[in-house]
Order: C-alpha cells, then sequence, then structure tokens
C-alpha cells in the first residue's frame, strides 16, 4: 500500500523476480469504513476491483471478498450492482448498460439527498427564484408516501439479492419496487460475483413488531438525517413508545432485575449482533474466516446460547 504526492495506490511486488508487477491507483472507493472499504481502479473507462481491501474490526488490511492469498488478481470487473447500491447516480458507458464501463465525469459520489428523493433541480430553482415560497415545489414529502411506497425507497438498496428486472438508478421515491426487482426469498445469500450484505428489509418484515403494528416504516426507528450508530438510547426509546405500560399490548416479560443489569438496553437483547453469512474477514491459511457481525433486524426473544 503506497501513498506519495501524486495519490494512494496498491503495488505488487514478485518476491520470486524481485520486481513491481503492477502499481494502481486506488481510483473509487466502496465504502465509508464503518465495517470496511474497498478499493477500484480505472482502466481507461473500466472500472476493477483491487486485491487489498481494508476490514475495520480487524484493523487492517485483508484480502477483498473471494480473492486468493496466492495469486495477484487485479481484474475483477466491478458491474454496476455495486454502484446501484454505493453510489448516488452512474451513467453506463455502454450502449446496452451492461459490463463495467463508466462515464467517470457522470457519477455522483455516496448515498446522497437525490438518491432518496429524486432528482431536485427544479425543485432549487423554483425556490432559488421564489425565496418567499415557503411550500415545497415539485417535491414530494415522504409523508404523503405510503407505508409500502416509504419502504421501498429504503429496501432499494436494504434487501439484500435481487433479481432486475429494470435498471435499479431509473428507479425514485415513491415508484413501486416490485417493478425494479424482486427480492430473493432467502435471508442472506451470495452469488459467485457479488456479496450480498444487510437484509434488514426482509428481516424486519418477518418480525411480530412490524406484522401486528400499524404503519412500522424503517424512519419509526433511524433518522435517515443523522448519524445514530452507537446511540443505544435513541433505539430503546423508539421500542418504548409501543412497549410500556398502559399504550401497548405486551411488554418486556423478563424479569426485571435481570434487565436492568443490561442497563434495561432492548436491542441488546432482542436484536442482538448476528454473524454475517456473506461477510468474512479471511486471513492466510484460514479460508472459512471470521463473521463479521451485523445488527439483526428480526426482532424477537432469544433464548440464551442461541
Ligand atoms: C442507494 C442505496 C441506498 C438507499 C436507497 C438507502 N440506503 Fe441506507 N445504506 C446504503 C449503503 C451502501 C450503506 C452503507 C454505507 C457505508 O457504510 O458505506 C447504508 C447504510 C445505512 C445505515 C447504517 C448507517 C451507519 O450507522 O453505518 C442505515 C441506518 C441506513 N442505511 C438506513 C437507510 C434508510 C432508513 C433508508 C431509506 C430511507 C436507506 N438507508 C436508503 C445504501 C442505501
Ligand atoms: C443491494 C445493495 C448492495 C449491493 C448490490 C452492494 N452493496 Fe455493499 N453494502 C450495502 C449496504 C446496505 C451496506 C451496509 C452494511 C449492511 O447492511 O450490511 C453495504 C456495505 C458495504 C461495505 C462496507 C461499508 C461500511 O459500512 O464500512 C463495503 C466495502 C461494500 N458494501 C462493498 C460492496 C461491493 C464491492 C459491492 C459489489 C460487489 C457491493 N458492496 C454491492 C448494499 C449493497
Ligand atoms: C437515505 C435516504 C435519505 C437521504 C440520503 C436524504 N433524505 Fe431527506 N428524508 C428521507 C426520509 C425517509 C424522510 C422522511 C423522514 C420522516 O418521515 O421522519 C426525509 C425527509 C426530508 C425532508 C422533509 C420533507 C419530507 O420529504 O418529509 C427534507 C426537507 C429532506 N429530507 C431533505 C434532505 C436533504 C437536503 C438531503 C441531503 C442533504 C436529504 N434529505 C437526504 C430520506 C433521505
Ligand atoms: C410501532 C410499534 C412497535 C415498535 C416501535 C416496536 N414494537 Fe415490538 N411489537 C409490537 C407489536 C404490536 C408486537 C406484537 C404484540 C403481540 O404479539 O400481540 C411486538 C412484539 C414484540 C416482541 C415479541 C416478538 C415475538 O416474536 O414474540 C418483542 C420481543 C418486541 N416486540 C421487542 C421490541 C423491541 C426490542 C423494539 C425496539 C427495537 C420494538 N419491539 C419496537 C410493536 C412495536
Ligand atoms: C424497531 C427499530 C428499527 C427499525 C424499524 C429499523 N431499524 Fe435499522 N437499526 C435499528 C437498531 C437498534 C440498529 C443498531 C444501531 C447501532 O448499532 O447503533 C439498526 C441498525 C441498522 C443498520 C446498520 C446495521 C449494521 O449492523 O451495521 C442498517 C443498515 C439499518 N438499521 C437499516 C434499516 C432499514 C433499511 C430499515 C427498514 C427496512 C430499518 N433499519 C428499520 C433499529 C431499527
Ligand atoms: C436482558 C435481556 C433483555 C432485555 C434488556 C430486555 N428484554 Fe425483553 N425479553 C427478554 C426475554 C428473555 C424475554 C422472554 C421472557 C420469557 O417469556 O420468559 C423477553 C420478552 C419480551 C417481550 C415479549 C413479551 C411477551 O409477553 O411475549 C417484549 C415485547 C419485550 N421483551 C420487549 C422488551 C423491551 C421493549 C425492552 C427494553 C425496554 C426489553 N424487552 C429489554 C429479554 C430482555
Amino acid at each position: 500500500m503506497i501513498k506519495d504526492g501524486n495519490g494512494l495506490y496498491q503495488e505488487a511486488f514478485s518476491m520470486e523476480n524481485k520486481r513491481t508487477i503492477s502499481r494502481d491507483t486506488m481510483g473509487l472507493v466502496i465504502g465509508s469504513g464503518t465495517k470496511g472499504q474497498t478499493y477500484l481502479r480505472w482502466h481507461d473507462k473500466e472500472l476493477y476491483q483491487l486485491q487489498v481491501s481494508y476490514n475495520t474490526s480487524a484493523a487492517r488490511w485483508t484480502n477483498s471478498p473471494g480473492m486468493s492469498f496466492n495469486t495477484f488478481v487485479d481484474s475483477r470487473p466491478v458491474n454496476s450492482s455495486c454502484l446501484e447500491c454505493h453510489v448516488t447516480f452512474a451513467k453506463s458507458a455502454s450502449q446496452y448498460g451492461m459490463g463495467n464501463t463508466f462515464e467517470k465525469n457522470k457519477i455522483v459520489y455516496g448515498v446522497d439527498c437525490e438518491r432518496c428523493h429524486g432528482p431536485s433541480e427544479t425543485h432549487v430553482n423554483f425556490h432559488r427564484k421564489n425565496p418567499e415560497i415557503k411550500k415545497g415545489y415539485a417535491m414530494i414529502p415522504y409523508k404523503e408516501l405510503t407505508q409500502q411506497q416509504q419502504l421501498d425507497a429504503c429496501a432499494l438498496c436494504h434487501s439484500g439479492l435481487r433479481t432486475a428486472l429494470k435498471p435499479a438508478f431509473l428507479f425514485v421515491a415513491g415508484d413501486s419496487l416490485s417493478k425494479f426487482s424482486v427480492m430473493d426469498d432467502q435471508v442472506t445469500k451470495s452469488s459467485g460475483t457479488l456479496e450480498v450484505h444487510g437484509n434488514q428489509y426482509g428481516l424486519l418484515i418477518a418480525s411480530k413488531c412490524f406484522q401486528i403494528s400499524e404503519a412500522m416504516n424503517c424512519t419509526t426507528c433511524h433518522d435517515p438525517h443523522q448519524n445514530q450508530r452507537g446511540n443505544s438510547m435513541v433505539f430503546n426509546q423508539k421500542c418504548m413508545q409501543c412497549h410500556t405500560g398502559m399504550n401497548t399490548m405486551i411488554n418486556c416479560s423478563m424479569d426485571v432485575i435481570q434487565q436492568q443489569g443490561e442497563n434495561n438496553d432492548c436491542i441488546k437483547c432482542h436484536m442482538p449482533l448476528i454473524d454475517s453469512k456473506s461477510m468474512r474477514i479471511t486471513t492466510e491459511g484460514d479460508s472459512i474466516g471470521d463473521a463479521v457481525k451485523v445488527r439483526t433486524h428480526l426482532i424477537k426473544v432469544y433464548k440464551a446460547g442461541k
């Protein structure tokens, strides 16, 4: 891993021949680094994944998922699926939108406002010209969407592997996701080319909290504009909105002393961290590796040891 005045590189060196085999610029980073990051290189308009990724929980460089420790790999093409969930927009450079070629200057990095709120140019132009008008123009407020539309706006990227019917970049909030792709029935499943991360949507809708309450969705607990990670107080208050005293059908039946022993941390017992089946840290000589822990969204009673 090399850093110099011009940028960040991954360099491969052959110990046998004592020479550098390749030196690739890290052209595009995927992942905030909460769990890890992976790095892509450009070859003209083509995108390839580099061999070395970073794993945050282990605090170390590691091989990119599924890549061998014994051979040098820098030719794994990255197709639009990674980008569909990890950037706001990427324009394919191929006629039919296939393959790993993209227009470099037509990528909107990160998951930003327009990915969740739709194209906003008309809205912005209107309000710049009419600063006295306070009612949002050409923008659909989330609260006017149905429960399923609100869920779909998140499920686009948070329901694991899906089979595409239409390109995901055409989806805007308010659309019906079932017209764009259908969910694979397994909770987590990895195909040869794609690593699947969380399926918060699939797990949540399998929970009684979701099934029996009236209009639960992702924003019942999450504020998508805030970094709430680690703030268990905020989340526990959400549980208590439905599960305390008189305003609920059921309260925690666990012994009060034991609950207090865990600081009444509802999520610790009812949404525990569970090993991901697909995200693993592999080290040399250990091909199975250690699983990365992910917060399950299947809210239920977990008996000790399970
Ligand atoms: C375009 C795809 C996309 C959409 C749409 C999307 N997300 Fe995400 N979301 C991601 C990706 C990718 C990450 C992981 C980002 C990272 O850490 O690099 C993420 C991370 C998160 C996280 C974890 C943040 C943390 O603390 O690390 C939460 C919570 C979340 N999303 C909730 C939502 C909710 C709620 C919605 C719907 C309102 C939504 N997301 C819509 C792609 C998306
Ligand atoms: C269906 C949407 C989707 C696809 C496709 C997808 N990801 Fe992700 N990715 C996510 C979400 C959501 C997260 C947040 C963690 C979670 O839910 O497990 C994430 C997390 C990550 C992270 C860790 C980021 C962090 O939180 O630090 C990396 C690295 C990553 N993805 C790389 C990739 C690569 C490379 C590809 C293509 C092979 C890919 N992803 C395809 C949705 C997706
Ligand atoms: C991950 C998806 C996501 C991203 C990214 C996002 N928002 Fe939102 N935004 C939402 C959701 C969901 C709501 C509704 C929240 C609620 O019901 O509590 C919302 C609500 C709003 C509202 C109130 C009107 C409404 O539709 O309810 C405004 C204004 C807004 N967002 C602006 C922004 C801006 C500006 C950005 C970029 C800086 C941004 N949002 C990024 C998902 C997102
Ligand atoms: C919108 C209201 C709502 C919220 C928010 C909510 N729940 Fe629930 N929850 C329910 C309802 C309704 C049921 C089903 C009650 C019944 O079976 O009669 C339920 C059931 C449960 C059950 C029993 C599940 C089972 O399979 O037997 C547990 C445990 C639970 N909730 C924990 C939580 C925790 C922890 C949180 C916070 C992370 C939470 N709930 C947030 C409404 C909610
Ligand atoms: C009942 C409350 C609740 C609901 C509803 C809910 N979440 Fe979460 N979510 C949580 C809690 C609690 C965490 C753990 C936060 C932490 O680690 O600090 C979490 C974490 C996450 C993470 C990060 C997972 C990880 O391990 O890194 C993502 C992504 C996420 N939620 C997405 C969603 C999406 C998408 C939806 C809607 C389908 C949703 N959540 C609905 C409570 C909820
Ligand atoms: C120390 C772990 C622990 C903590 C903390 C905890 N619970 Fe529980 N909870 C349990 C166990 C175990 C059960 C099942 C008890 C039994 O039926 O024997 C349970 C049962 C429940 C039930 C189902 C009750 C029923 O009648 O079926 C609900 C709802 C619930 N908890 C909600 C919560 C909420 C909300 C919080 C946070 C205020 C919370 N729990 C905190 C362990 C915990």
